[in-house]
Order: C-alpha cells, then structure tokens, then sequence
C-alpha cells in the first residue's frame, strides 16, 4: 500500500468511526422518538420508530466490525441527537438525519471505491437502500394534511 493509498485508509475509518457515531445516534433518536410521540399518530408511529432500530443497530454493528477488520477503533461515542416534542417536528428531525446520513454514505461508497474495498462498496449501497426507505417513508407521513 502506498502512503497515499494509507493516508486514504485512515481517512476512510476516520469518517466511518462518524457514521458510526451516527447510527447509535439514530438508534437513539428512534428510541426517544417512539416513546415520545404523542397523540392520534402514537398507535401508528410508535411501531414504526420502533421498526427503525433494528435497522439502525444492524447498521451500527457492521460499521464498528469493519472499522477493528480496517486496523482501526470502533467509537463508543453516539451523535448528538435533538429532542423535539411535537409529532411534525420529530418526523422533520428523523427525516434530517436520513438525509444526512444518505449523503454521507454516497461519499463514503466512493472513498471505499478508490481503495477497492468491494464488499465494503456493496454494504454501503445496502445501507443508501435502507436509509433512502426510512426517508421515503418519513416523507410520505409528512405529506399528512394536519401537517401542511
Ligand atoms: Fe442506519
Ligand atoms: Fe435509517
């Protein structure tokens, strides 16, 4: 490997060790989010957010096996996660984190494609198809008219 090549590597488990963060970050924000929503929308959203952690740890898991697989230190450190009260409010923070989360993992899919890491690449993509449905579907209960 040259040196360039491992700058890159250090890089790479650098920005994992954040998306990592972010995943216990979003295993938290579903958490807080289903045992905070309240009124009509709770016996429809509470399962929902709940579904989502599974996801979400699954995700978390990968990513803290393959930053030790890289030669690096999975972080025990979770994001920074708002805490909104209102049903709006929360779906608007989960639907940030998505996005966030989606646009970071297209980033990262490249970066894991310049070193080669081809499993790595085809688990990310998994990964932008996991958030992309947890975005579609937080968009599409945002479109509720008592929202608008
Ligand atoms: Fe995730
Ligand atoms: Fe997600």
């Amino acid at each position: 490997m040259t040196k360039q090549q491992n700058n890159k590597k250090e890089q790479l488990i650098k920005d994992l060790n954040f998306d990592l963060s972010h995943e216990y970050g979003a295993v938290i924000q579903y958490s807080y989010s289903a045992s905070v929503v309240s009124g009509l929308y709770r016996s429809a959203l509470k399962p929902f957010f709940e579904e989502e952690i599974t996801d979400e740890l699954g995700h978390a898991m990968y990513l803290s096996e393959k930053i030790k697989s890289l030669g690096g230190i999975p972080t025990t450190k979770a994001a920074e996660v708002p805490q909104p009260t209102e049903v709006k409010d929360i779906l608007e923070a989960v639907l940030k984190s998505e996005s966030d989360t989606i646009v970071r993992y297209e980033e990262r899919r490249k970066q894991a494609e310049e070193l080669g890491y081809t499993e790595l690449v085809v688990t990310l993509e998994d990964m932008i198809a996991d958030e992309t449905g947890h975005k579609e579907e937080v968009e599409r209960l945002l479109l509720d008219s008592r929202f608008q």
